[in-house]
Parts: structure tokens; C-alpha cells; sequence
């Protein structure tokens, strides 16, 4: 009888350690399963931040390149004339830098030009209407963007040959002397209007004037906000005369295509030093 008692004990005693044995191996292989689990997490999250870093670099590579595209100052290999001003070799592109020291060549002229379809304070069909064909598209898509704010711009001067440049320029001249009309009119084959690639705009609210007070205005403030949207900056920003050679023109919209006019606009840098023609 207690050799019977003693085997069932005996089993019983085999039977719970096995159970006990199952039990722990379960456990461990959970414990297992979790480890691979936030392994693979890791190494997914590894994986993925090491995406983002080579992503991040590619970023910066990209923009490193293309500001080295846009910087063609360095690249350039042009003439300069007697009274030591550059002669701008390429006037047709949109990447254009005319400036007080880099001169369009004599008697240079846009290619095409036509009317933009957009409201002017004068009628008759005069020069200062026109510009540049991808230019004009481009101001009349800024000016429907405008009237669907309930804002009414006015195109008040775009293209200007060297001729009537010269002749604008003497007036200033004549009515302030040289030194402050240097500081707001261009003298002739200096000027961006001559490229048909810039328009002064104003408002009702102006009177129709060029004045710094239209940045105070509606018209004024959503161009400052939006111009670069359709491929314009404002060229003569606040407190950059030392750069671009010209007071505050909040009016003056020179086209330069969308992907330029955004990059200047978030850097809130001025065209020469996007391009390299300016250092510090
Ligand atoms: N007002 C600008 C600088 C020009 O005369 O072209
Ligand atoms: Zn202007």
C-alpha cells in the first residue's frame, strides 16, 4: 500500500514540476518576444532617424547647391567699362542683376514686350505699359490675387528704354540735385525698368503716387506679404540702401520667377546678395 502512495506522490510531485518548468518557459519566451519586439522598434526608430539624418543632409546638400546655382556672381567673367562699371553680359535672363555697378549694355532692349492686362492710371498705349511677356502674365496673376482681396492696385510705370531713363534721371537731378536723386532714380543703362522686367504699383489710396507711406496701406502691406507668390520681390527693401544703391521703394516689383522671389522673400535678403554680387 505505501509503495503505491509513494509512486502517486512520487508522480505528483513530477507532474507539478513540469508544470512549473512549462510555466517559466512561457514566460520567458513572452519576455522574449517582447525584447525582439522593442528591438525591431529600436532598430526601426534607428533605421528611421538614420533616414531622417541622411535626408536632412540631402536637404542641406540640395540647398547648398542651389544657392551655389543662384550665386553666379563668382562665374561671371564680364567687361567693365571706362568709368568702371560692369557691362551686365547676359540682359535677358530673369536672373538679372542691374544695379549702380553693373550697367545693361548701350542701347540694349528686351526682346519681346507686350501690355500686361491690368489697370493703369492713364490711358494711350505708351511704353512705361509694358513688359517682359513672362513678366506681364505673371503681374496679371498678382493682380487678380489682389482684386480677390478687395484690393485695387494700379500698374504706374514698367518698361523705360536708356532714352527715357536719361531723361527722368536729369529731371530728378534738375528738381533735387545729384546727390539725392542718386538716391532714388537710376541714371541711364542703370535701371531695372529698362530690362521690362519691373513695375512700380500703386492705389487710388495714393492717389496713384510713389510714395513710402504705401506700405501703409492695404494695397502695400499684402504685397509685401504675398508678391512672391507669383514670382516678384520688392527690390528695394527698408534700410538697404548701403546694398542695392536705392532708398525704400515699397511700389517697385521686379519679376524673378517663383522658386527665386520665394527663396529672397524667407531669407529677406536683397537680390544682390542672393546672387553673391554683395560682401560684407
Ligand atoms: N527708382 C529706381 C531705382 C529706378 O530709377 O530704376
Ligand atoms: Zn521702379
Amino acid at each position: 500500500m505505501y509503495g503505491m502512495r509513494s509512486r502517486v506522490i512520487t508522480l505528483l510531485v513530477l507532474f507539478s514540476l513540469s508544470l512549473l518548468f512549462t510555466a517559466c518557459s512561457m514566460s520567458n519566451q513572452q519576455e522574449n518576444s517582447e525584447e525582439n519586439q522593442s528591438a525591431e522598434q529600436n532598430n526601426n526608430s534607428s533605421e528611421e532617424s538614420q533616414q531622417k539624418e541622411e535626408t536632412k543632409e540631402e536637404n542641406t546638400q540640395e540647398s547648398k547647391e542651389k544657392e551655389a546655382s543662384y550665386a553666379y556672381a563668382e562665374n561671371l567673367d564680364e567687361e567693365v567699362d571706362e568709368d568702371g562699371l560692369t557691362i551686365v553680359s547676359e540682359p535677358d535672363i530673369k536672373e538679372v542683376v542691374v544695379n549702380k555697378q553693373r550697367k545693361l549694355p548701350e542701347d540694349y532692349e528686351p526682346e519681346e514686350l507686350i501690355i500686361p492686362d491690368v489697370p493703369f492710371p492713364f490711358d494711350g498705349d505708351q511704353p512705361k505699359k509694358y513688359m517682359q511677356p513672362e513678366a506681364a502674365n505673371a503681374l496679371e496673376e498678382l493682380f487678380k490675387g489682389a482684386e480677390v482681396e478687395g484690393l485695387e492696385l494700379y500698374a504706374a510705370s514698367g518698361y523705360r528704354s536708356y532714352d527715357r531713363q536719361e531723361a527722368i534721371y536729369e529731371s530728378n537731378v534738375n528738381q533735387r540735385g545729384q546727390e539725392e536723386a542718386d538716391k532714388f532714380s537710376a541714371r541711364p543703362g542703370t535701371s531695372e525698368h529698362q530690362t521690362g522686367l519691373a513695375m512700380d504699383v500703386t492705389s487710388p489710396e495714393m492717389a496713384f503716387k510713389l510714395e513710402q507711406d504705401f506700405i501703409e496701406t492695404e494695397e502695400g502691406k499684402w504685397l509685401e506679404e504675398h508678391a512672391h507668390e507669383y514670382g516678384f520681390i520688392i527690390r528695394y527693401l527698408k534700410g538697404t540702401r548701403n546694398i542695392t544703391g536705392y532708398e525704400y521703394e515699397p511700389w517697385h516689383l521686379r519679376y524673378v520667377g517663383k522658386d527665386i522671389s520665394t527663396e529672397i522673400h524667407e531669407s529677406g535678403s536683397t537680390l544682390e546678395e542672393f546672387f553673391g554680387f554683395y560682401e560684407e
